[in-house]
C-alpha cells in the first residue's frame, strides 16, 4: 500500500502536525433557533437503535407507501433501505410544497454578468417548468423509468429542472461537471448507455460566453466510436429564443429544448411512484483504476438521509436563503444545492460564475442582496477569496449565520480567517467530510452542540459509527491520535448502492479490504472502507488526512492519477507518464506530470505543450498539469515499477529518502537538475 500512495505520507505528515486547536463555541444567538439542541441525538442513533433510528430522518419525506423493512442486509454489502416503500423524489422537492409556499423562490439563478438580473424561479414556477419539460422527456425524448440520461449542463436553473424532470418520471439522471471535456462525457454517456445527451448551448466563465454546445457534437462522435448511440441531443438555450453558440445544431439529432417546450405548455405529468430502492441519479467519481466509477444513488435512502443532514447539520429552516457554491456537477451541489434545500422547502441559490469574478466582493454583494444566511463552500475557494481580497468581505453587510467548508483539509489559519472575516465572527461553521460515494455528510458538529475546532472536521455524524484501522486490520484505539485507515462500521441510508454495472468492483474497493466474513450477512462484518487517512484526537474530533489511494484532490476535486497519466499516453510520442500531487497554496492539491518519450524523438516545449492539451481535452481544464517535466527516464525499482513517491518529493522540494535501491538511482539527480 505505502508505495501506492503516490501522496506519500508527507501530506499526512503535515496534517499531523497542525496543533490540535481551541474549541470555539456556537453563539448563543445561533442556539436559539437552530433545528438540533437535543443531546439525545446521540443516543437515539447509536448502534443499540440501528437501523431503527433512521426512520426519524425518512419521516422527513412524503411517502406513497410507507416501507415494511427499514434495512435489508440479506445480500451484504448491497444494503437495501426501507424496503417496500415507494416515494417520488421530485413530489417531495416540489408538489407537497406548493400548498403553503408556491410564491417563495425555490431558486434564485444568479448569471455570471453582473449587469444581468437575477432570475427567482417561486416553487409554482419550478413546477410547471419541471412538468412541462418531463412531459417533454417522456413524450418527445421517449424516456421512461429506469433509462439513464446524461446532462452536462453548467450552472443555471434548467439544471436543476432538468434533474427534477427526470426524477418525476425515474429516469436516472448523470450529470457531468460542465468543465470536463467532450471526452470525459463521451465515457460516461458509454458506461451508463445513454441514448439522450442533455446539454446547454453556451454559459458565461470569466466574463466570456463560452461555446458548450461543441462538447456535445464531440461526446455523440466519442461515443459513437466507442459503440454507443445518443439519438437526441436537448440543448437548453442560455438566451431563450436565440442559439448563443457558434456550432451549428445538426438537424435530426439537435433539438433546441428551448423550441420545443411551447408544445408542452400547460402539460402536467404525475410523479411516478417509485419503490425507494430504484436508482435516482449515478453519479461519476474518480477511483484507483483508470475508469471514473458510476456511483448510483437510490431515492428513498439518499433523499432521506440528505434531507436528515440538510437540517440538522445545514441547520436548514424553510424560511433560510441558502447558498452552497458549488458545483450541481458534483455530489455537493446534488445533495446540497438541488435536493437537500428543495426536500425541505427553502430557497438555494445557484451562481454560474466564478467566485471571483469580476472581483472579489461578488459573493459578498450576491449573499447582500439575496439576504443569504446559509453559505457553503470549499477551502480552495475560502483560499482563493482571501488571496484576492482579505478585507473585502467586511465592506459588505451580508449576515450569515452558519457556514460550511466541504471537500478538503481546511489549515486553521484559513479556518480563521473564515470565521473572523467572512462569518463576521458569529457565524457558525461546519467543517463537513464526506465523499461522492457517501451522499451526505459522515463526520461534522452538529452545529448547535459540539465546539468547533479549526483544522478538525469534527465527530461523528449521529448514526455514523466510524472505526480506524491500521494497515494489518487492526483497530486503532478510539482517540488516540493514530493515524490510520478511516473506516464507517454500519451502513446508513445515504450511502450509494453500488457502481454501476461493476458489482465486483464496489464489494472489491469499498468492503473487501476490512471485510471479517465474506459469508456474513451480519453488518457488523462489512465496514465500510473510505480511502482516507484519519486520526481521530482524544476529545472523539476526526481529523482528516487526504486519500491513501491514487487520486489526486485538486481543488476539492477526484482526478485520478491513471486518468491523467493515460490521457498523457494518447500522445504518440510518449513512452512513459507519472503523475504526482505537488501542494499549492490555493488549489491544495495540483498534478504534475512526468513523462518519458518513445526512442528517436526529441524534448521540446512544442511535445509538452501537446501533452497539456491532451490532457486538457481528455478531462478538462481541471486537471491540467501544473508542469509537464520530459524525462531521460523515470526512476524506477528493480522490478521496473516506477516510483512515483521520488517524484512527488522531487516536484514538492522535500527530500527523497533512500534511492539506492532503485535500478536508476543516478536519475533522480539528472530530473533534479531540470526542476
Ligand atoms: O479525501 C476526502 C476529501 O474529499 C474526498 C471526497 O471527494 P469527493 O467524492 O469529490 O467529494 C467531495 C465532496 C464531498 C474525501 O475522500 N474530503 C472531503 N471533505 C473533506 C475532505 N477532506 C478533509 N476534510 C473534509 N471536510
Amino acid at each position: 500500500m505505502a508505495e501506492e500512495n503516490v501522496s506519500g505520507v508527507s501530506e499526512a505528515e503535515i496534517a499531523v502536525h497542525w496543533q490540535e486547536e481551541d474549541y470555539i463555541y456556537p453563539p448563543a444567538s445561533f442556539i436559539r433557533q437552530a433545528n438540533l439542541t437535543d443531546e439525545g441525538i446521540f443516543e437515539r442513533f447509536s448502534l443499540d437503535n440501528f437501523p431503527e433510528c433512521f426512520k426519524e430522518y425518512a419521516e422527513l419525506l412524503d411517502w406513497d407507501k410507507y416501507w415494511e423493512t427499514t434495512l435489508d442486509t440479506s445480500n451484504p454489502p448491497f444494503w437495501k433501505w426501507f424496503v417496500g416503500g415507494r416515494l417520488n423524489a421530485c413530489y417531495n422537492c416540489l408538489d407537497r410544497h406548493l400548498a403553503a409556499d408556491k410564491n417563495k423562490s425555490a431558486i434564485h439563478f444568479v448569471p455570471e454578468p453582473e449587469d444581468e438580473s437575477t432570475t427567482h424561479v417561486t416553487y409554482q414556477e419550478l413546477f410547471v417548468r419541471v412538468n412541462e419539460f418531463a412531459a417533454l422527456l417522456r413524450d418527445f425524448a421517449g424516456l421512461k423509468r429506469g433509462d439513464r440520461v446524461t446532462l452536462h449542463m453548467p450552472m443555471v436553473a434548467e439544471l436543476p429542472i432538468t434533474m427534477l424532470a427526470c426524477a418525476r418520471l425515474g429516469v436516472i439522471h448523470s450529470q457531468v461537471f460542465s468543465g470536463f471535456s467532450g471526452k470525459s462525457v463521451a465515457d460516461r454517456v458509454v458506461d451508463s448507455e445513454s441514448r439522450v445527451l442533455i446539454t446547454t448551448d453556451a454559459y458565461y466563465r470569466t466574463g466570456k460566453l463560452i461555446d458548450h454546445k461543441e462538447k456535445a457534437d464531440i461526446a455523440v462522435d466519442e461515443a459513437a466510436e466507442l459503440g454507443q448511440t445518443i439519438d437526441k441531443v436537448l440543448v437548453w438555450q442560455r438566451y431563450p429564443g436565440r442559439h448563443s453558440s457558434p456550432t451549428p445544431m445538426v438537424e435530426g439529432r439537435d433539438f433546441s429544448v428551448n423550441e420545443l417546450l411551447p408544445d408542452y405548455r400547460g402539460a402536467r405529468v404525475a410523479p411516478v411512484s417509485l419503490p425507494a430502492e430504484d436508482p435516482l441519479f449515478l453519479m461519476y467519481t474518480s477511483g484507483t483504476t483508470g475508469k471514473p466509477k458510476g456511483c448510483q444513488h437510490s431515492i428513498g435512502g439518499y433523499l432521506s438521509y440528505v434531507a436528515g443532514t440538510t437540517r440538522y447539520i445545514q441547520d436548514l429552516h424553510p424560511e433560510d436563503v441558502y447558498w452552497c457554491m458549488a458545483d450541481i456537477g458534483w455530489i455537493t451541489g446534488h445533495s446540497y444545492i438541488v435536493y437537500g434545500p428543495l426536500v425541505l422547502g427553502a430557497s438555494s441559490v445557484v451562481y454560474e460564475g466564478l467566485p471571483t469574478w469580476p472581483d472579489a466582493g461578488r459573493p459578498w454583494r450576491i449573499a447582500e442582496e439575496l439576504d443569504v444566511n446559509i453559505f457553503h463552500t470549499s477551502p480552495t475557494a475560502i483560499r482563493a477569496l482571501r488571496r484576492s481580497g482579505p478585507e473585502e468581505p467586511l465592506q459588505y453587510n451580508h449576515d450569515f449565520k452558519h457556514m460550511t467548508t466541504v471537500g478538503e483539509p481546511i489549515e486553521p489559519e484559513v479556518w480563521r480567517w473564515y470565521h473572523r472575516v467572512v462569518g463576521k465572527g458569529k457565524a457558525v461553521i461546519v467543517d463537513t467530510w464526506w465523499q461522492t460515494e457517501t451522499g451526505g455528510f459522515l463526520c461534522s458538529t452538529v452545529p448547535a452542540l459540539g465546539a468547533m475546532k479549526p483544522g478538525s472536521a469534527g465527530p461523528a455524524l449521529p448514526g455514523i459509527h466510524p472505526v480506524i484501522y491500521d494497515e494489518e486490520a487492526n483497530e486503532i484505539p478510539a482517540g488516540s491520535g493514530r493515524a490510520g485507515n478511516i473506516c464507517i462500521r454500519n451502513p446508513w441510508p445515504g450511502a450509494f448502492q453500488t457502481i454501476w454495472r461493476d458489482p465486483d468492483r464496489f464489494v472489491a474497493n469499498y468492503y473487501a479490504r476490512y471485510c471479517k466474513d465474506e459469508k456474513s450477512t451480519d453488518w457488523r462484518d462489512w465496514p465500510y472502507m473510505a480511502g482516507d487517512g484519519a486520526l481521530q484526537a482524544e476529545d472523539g474530533y476526526y481529523r482528516i488526512l487526504g486519500r491513501i489511494d491514487d487520486v489526486i484532490n485538486v481543488a476539492g476535486h477526484r482526478l485520478g492519477t491513471k486518468e491523467i497519466e493515460s490521457a498523457a499516453l494518447t500522445v504518440g510520442e510518449i513512452a512513459e507518464a507519472a503523475v504526482v500531487p505537488v501542494s499549492d497554496e490555493v488549489k491544495g492539491k495540483v498534478p504534475d506530470l512526468y513523462v518519458s518519450l518513445q526512442p528517436g524523438f526529441e524534448a521540446s516545449d512544442a511535445l509538452q505543450k501537446t501533452v497539456s492539451s491532451a490532457v486538457v481535452s481528455e478531462i478538462g481544464p481541471i486537471a491540467r498539469p501544473r508542469k509537464v517535466l520530459i524525462v531521460p527516464d523515470m526512476p524506477k525499482t528493480r522490478s521496473g515499477k516506477i516510483m512515483r513517491r521520488v517524484l512527488a518529493a522531487l516536484s514538492n522540494n522535500e527530500d527523497v529518502g533512500d534511492i539506492t535501491t532503485l535500478a536508476n538511482p543516478e536519475v533522480v539527480e539528472a530530473i533534479r537538475q531540470m526542476e
